[in-house]
């Protein structure tokens, strides 16, 4: 049976801070940005968007009259949850009109878990072929000002509708995985930004990425591969991956991996939704009707997995890239003074409308969220 990704689409807030305001401020080379780890705009949300409202962005142009009654699952991603009990997607679920019989839960592992909700969307789709899964990763990826990580923030959702039949690609079943407990990136409950020890989380995700591949391969995965997607903390961070992957498998060493980087170099790290914002990347620039993917995710802490999409045929025609490149052009940047007063998100109270459109979160009254 063929079971995959039937449509994929991508939101981002409205503003971003170029990394040359970055530089300027913090009085360093703006090339170790642009050029060091590769990145030119991290993504910024504003008081009145969070993953929630990213989560529904992402998500509405994938819904229609007939797939609204036949989707029965949410599986919402994300490592920046709002709530440690209620399950974001609840939200999502209600500002999505929904069905009331549709289970909703949220999923949890660092970067990897929408990888896991990718791969359980597939198996309980196999079980049940008239439903469909709204799988979306959300997330505002958030590190402390001043300190090395900063450069690597960004904000963003990437919804992915699966179903049997898949207009855009069907995931293979056979996958490698790699699992080993490090502190390399981890958030504990007290607190709103992560602990990293940045360069170990380079060298476990480079480490990951061999035992995961590894894994493929001992299992007989078929090596094929036309083109590439990795996880993508920062694009640099791709580029050694790739470098290392061709050590092991010399032909990917001639696959480009221009294309699958150009969104994610505007918008920065999105946490679970980065590797398939570098997915959607790669297929609104190139053709690859009928070629295969090899997909590496990673997710600190650590869990890994490669694995393997076959591209349909017509899958451009079920493409959103204008909608994806309308969001990067309409977009604001922010000074540095503007991009520290979005930082400071309150915890409560009415939040400031930035005009972002519906919906808007708009306060956080008597601890509940309130979206409009
Ligand atoms: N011109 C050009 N290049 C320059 C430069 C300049 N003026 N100045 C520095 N560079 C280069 C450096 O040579 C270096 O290149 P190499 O990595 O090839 O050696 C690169 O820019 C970065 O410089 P530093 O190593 O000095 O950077 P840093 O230590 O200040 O920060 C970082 C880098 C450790 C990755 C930091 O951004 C960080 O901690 N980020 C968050 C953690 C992260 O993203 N980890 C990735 C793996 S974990 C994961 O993937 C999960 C996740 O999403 C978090």
């Amino acid at each position: 049976m063929n079971i995959g990704i039937d449509q994929l689409h991508f939101a981002i807030p409205r503003f971003y801070l170029d990394l040359k305001t970055l530089a300027e401020e913090h009085k360093i080379d703006a090339d170790k940005f642009y050029v060091g780890i590769g990145q030119e705009k991290m993504a910024i949300c504003p008081h009145d968007e969070d993953i929630v409202t990213l989560a529904v962005k992402a998500s509405k142009p994938l819904i229609n009259e007939q797939n609204r009654q036949e989707i029965d699952t949410i599986l919402l991603a994300t490592e920046t949850g709002i709530d440690q009990s209620k399950s974001a997607g609840i939200y999502v679920h209600q500002l999505l009109g929904l069905s009331p019989h549709c289970r909703v839960i949220e999923l949890k592992q660092a970067c990897y878990s929408a990888t896991a909700g990718l791969q359980l969307a597939c198996a309980y789709v196999a079980r049940q072929p008239n439903k469909k899964v709204l799988l979306i990763a959300s997330d505002v990826a958030k590190y402390d000002v001043n300190s090395s990580a900063e450069a690597t923030q960004g904000a963003g959702a990437v919804a992915m509708m699966i179903s049997v039949n898949p207009r855009v690609a069907t995931v293979e079943a056979l996958s490698g995985c790699y699992t080993e407990d490090v502190m390399d990136f981890w958030r504990p409950n007290h607190r709103k930004t992560p602990l990293v020890d940045g360069r170990f989380s380079t060298l476990m995700y480079l480490k990951a990425l061999e035992q995961a591949f590894n894994n493929f391969k001992n299992q007989n995965g078929h090596l094929d591969f036309s083109a590439f997607c990795y996880h993508l903390p920062f694009s640099k961070m791709a580029v050694k991956a790739h470098e290392r992957l061709a050590k092991l498998l010399p032909s990917a060493e001639s696959a480009s991996l221009d294309n699958a980087l150009i969104y994610n170099k505007l918008i920065g790290n999105c946490y679970t939704a980065s590797l398939y914002l570098s997915l959607i990347s790669l297929l609104d620039h190139e053709d690859l009707s009928h070629k295969r993917i090899g997909c590496f995710s990673y997710g600190s802490g650590a869990v890994s997995e490669f694995f393997a999409l076959n591209i349909q045929k017509d899958y451009k025609s079920a493409l959103l890239t204008a909608s994806h490149q309308e969001q990067i052009t309409n977009r604001s940047p922010l000074s540095y003074a503007d991009y520290l007063t979005y930082w400071h998100a309150p915890e409560t109270g009415e939040m400031s409308n930035s005009a972002s459109g519906s919906p808007r979160l708009s306060g956080i009254i008597q601890n509940q969220r309130q979206y409009q």
